[in-house]
């Protein structure tokens, strides 16, 4: 069943709009934030994402199930948790090289956590799924040719299952071929060090190389 919801896109940047761009390609309507007013994203959002509804950061979660994360993690203590109090949060975040990080991401993961597993602690109300951030914003952006191909897979990882499931037809519907891991600590192979991130991989493939490890 082809996902057909209302989403929410925190962050309208390079990622943001791509995904925002992807998802209106397929007919699916999104609310868009940033740090910025609806009205100074005005004309921004003209030019890179003319079909998404520009909300206030703080709003975002106001009529949708589903929030994706594309805001860079040094910039996460200003995102207000209660936000997405009670949604399925999609965490489409990497941590860029030496990027100085909030100090609770970077003791959680020092504390041996994957970055996820900590965005789901300091997001407690939201149930947390790793998704669409081993792809590069040219790769997500439907325009792109370099997409290489449909069947691309990208992996779906959460401690919740039927969140996983509803990211999982999210991915599908945006023309990928979802692969669901065994829990938000495998995301860790999704993460810029690990094995998976910015590979172009069939589902086959992905499969293959979580069965070999
Ligand atoms: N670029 C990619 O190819 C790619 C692909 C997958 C995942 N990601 C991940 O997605 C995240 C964003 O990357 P990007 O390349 O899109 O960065 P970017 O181009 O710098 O855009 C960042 C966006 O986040 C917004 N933002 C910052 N603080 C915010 C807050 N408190 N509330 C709401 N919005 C806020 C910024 O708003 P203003 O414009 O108002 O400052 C901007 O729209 C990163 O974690 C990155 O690792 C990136």
């Amino acid at each position: 069943m082809p996902f057909t919801s209302r989403i929410g896109i925190l962050g309208a940047g390079r990622a943001g709009t791509a995904l925002a761009r992807a998802a209106a390609t397929v007919g699916i309507p999104m609310n868009i934030a940033s740090s910025r007013s609806p009205s100074q994203m005005k004309y921004h959002l003209a030019q890179y994402a003319p079909q998404a509804t520009a909300v206030p950061a703080e709003e975002i979660g106001a009529d949708v199930q589903l929030v994706v994360l594309m805001v860079p993690q040094d910039d996460l203590d200003e995102v207000d948790p209660e936000s997405v109090n009670g949604l399925t949060l999609i965490d489409a975040t990497n941590r860029w090289e030496e990027m100085p990080l909030p100090d609770w991401l970077e003791n959680g993961q020092a504390a041996g956590l994957s970055s996820s597993e900590v965005i789901a602690q300091h997001f407690g109300g939201s149930r947390v799924v790793k998704a669409l951030n081993h792809i590069s914003h040219w790769d997500l952006d439907s325009d792109s040719s370099s997409r290489q191909g449909q069947q691309r897979a990208l992996a779906v990882a959460s401690d919740h299952r039927p969140d996983a499931t509803l990211t999982a037809r999210l991915v599908r519907t945006l023309g990928f071929a979802p692969v669901i891991l065994r829990g938000l600590a495998e995301g860790r192979l999704m993460e810029p060090e690990g094995e998976i991130f910015n590979q172009v991989l069939s589902a086959a493939q992905l499969r293959a190389l979580l069965h070999d490890r």
